[in-house]
């Protein structure tokens, strides 16, 4: 059984994107910038801001967060919106997910230059990716497609079972893991919560990615032995033990789940670096104008 390392291909790929940075500013160019707004005061909203300052300030990124009372105006966001879709110091933003209830979601993701949207959330850049055109493609799916690429992880032709049909994770997913290139290439089954059946899906599953939000939901007897698991949950679990208070566990039973895998991601440690790698990447695109 192979440990996907996320932490580690997350750790290499800043490194060269670092070195790359450098010599641009060298050459007396400015640094790529993201920015951020954060509506609110959720803590993992908070956290996951904060770590993507983190990754920005060790590649040699500038990095901004305007941080908005969860009391704002939908009208008031979309003027921050439309002040960063036109500064021309910005390279890409976000607008960190969930937003307060009333503020339409949809609606602030769509005003989002597709130019700008490193997220990859735009219908724009969504209909790009379907239809193979260069794009930002969201951040989770982009690392996880990163992470099978890095330990080679043989797709042509495998049963992908994605667990999950969110906008951000499962669906495009799917999409990505049935189109013609490596990695994809696989018959793709989407599972959600009306599928029937779900255990036996799943023991038919070479690639299983779960993405469901349940802490703990893929047991080992979902899993076929010498089946990759891709682990996309991402649960605060209270602990006394530690310091933070609570222990991090994601959609797998991992201790239990793991001696069955030929590869699988843990939680910490796995998918989450990489979704933030994958947000660098696409930032460094979007200065390049590779997609724009
Ligand atoms: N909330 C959880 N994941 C994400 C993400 O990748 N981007 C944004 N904007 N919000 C999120």
């Amino acid at each position: 059984m192979e440990i996907i390392d996320g932490k580690k291909v997350a750790a290499e790929i800043k490194e060269s994107i670092k070195v790359e940075v450098a010599s641009l500013l060298d050459q007396g160019k400015k640094a790529p910038h993201l920015a951020a707004v954060l509506v609110g005061d959720d803590p993992a909203s908070h956290t996951y801001v904060a770590g993507k300052e983190k990754a920005c300030h060790e590649v040699g990124f500038i990095s901004s967060v305007y941080k908005l009372p969860a009391s704002t105006k939908e009208a008031d966001l979309l003027k921050v919106v439309e002040f960063l879709n036109n500064d021309d110091e910005v390279d890409g933003f976000i607008v960190q997910v969930p937003l307060p209830k009333h503020i339409n979601e949809t609606k602030i993701l769509e005003a989002i230059s597709p130019s700008k949207d490193v997220d990859g959330f735009h219908p724009a850049n969504l209909g790009r990716m379907v239809t193979g055109l260069p794009t930002f493609l969201p951040a989770t799916p982009f690392g996880i497609l990163k992470l099978l690429e890095y330990y080679k992880i043989e797709t042509e032709g495998k049963h992908c079972v994605v667990l999950g049909r969110s906008n951000i994770v499962g669906t495009p997913m799917s999409l990505l893991m049935s189109r013609k290139a490596y990695p994809g290439n696989c018959t793709v089954t989407i599972c959600h919560t009306k599928t029937q059946n779900v255990k036996e899906i799943c023991l038919t599953a070479d690639i299983l990615i779960a993405a469901v939000g349940q802490p703990n939901y893929v047991t080992e007897d979902m899993v076929k032995e010498g089946a990759v698991v891709i682990d996309v949950g991402m649960h605060r679990i209270p602990d006394e033990f530690k310091k933070s208070g609570f222990h991090l566990t994601g959609d797998v039973d991992f201790e239990k789940v793991a001696p069955k895998c030929k590869a699988i991601s843990p939680v910490p440690g796995g998918v989450g670096p990489m979704t933030i790698v994958a947000l660098i990447m696409n930032t460094f695109k979007a200065y390049k104008k590779e997609v724009y």
